[in-house]
């Protein structure tokens, strides 16, 4: 019986640990997301890289939900893009790739 708590416990520890990593922004998936040219439905072509290129450093971009509403605002103007939505994964990649340019 005690066997069957401790699986069952590992189990669910797991999991947790497993939904807490995917919320979480993965700095390599933006990475790849910032050279995406199909990134949020675009149709021109043009994927982030195009624009803002290695030595772009980002330094002054705030990091919190208006970080959301600039990346929002190159899709829309600069890619004809629809926009990502605030808590979807590709938006949390792509803020965490451009947070970890800053330094
Ligand atoms: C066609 C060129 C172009 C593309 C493509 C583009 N941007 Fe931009 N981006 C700009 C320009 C120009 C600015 C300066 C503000 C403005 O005029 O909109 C800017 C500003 C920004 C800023 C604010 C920078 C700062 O220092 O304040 C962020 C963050 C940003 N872009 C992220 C992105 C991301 C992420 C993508 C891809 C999803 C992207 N951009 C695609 C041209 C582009």
């Amino acid at each position: 019986m005690k066997k069957i708590v401790f699986i069952t416990s590992c189990f669910f520890v797991i999991s947790l640990v497993s939904v807490c990593l995917a919320l979480e922004g993965n700095i390599e998936r933006g990475k790849k997301l910032f050279s995406d040219p199909k990134l949020a439905e675009s149709t021109k072509n043009l994927a982030c890289i195009a624009c803002h290129t290695e030595k772009d450093t980002f330094k002054s971009v705030p990091e919190g939900k208006e970080l959301n509403y600039l990346i929002n605002i190159c899709i829309a103007e600069h890619m004809e893009g629809v926009g990502l939505l605030h808590e979807s994964q590709e938006m949390k990649d792509l803020k965490s790739y451009i947070i970890s340019r800053k330094k």
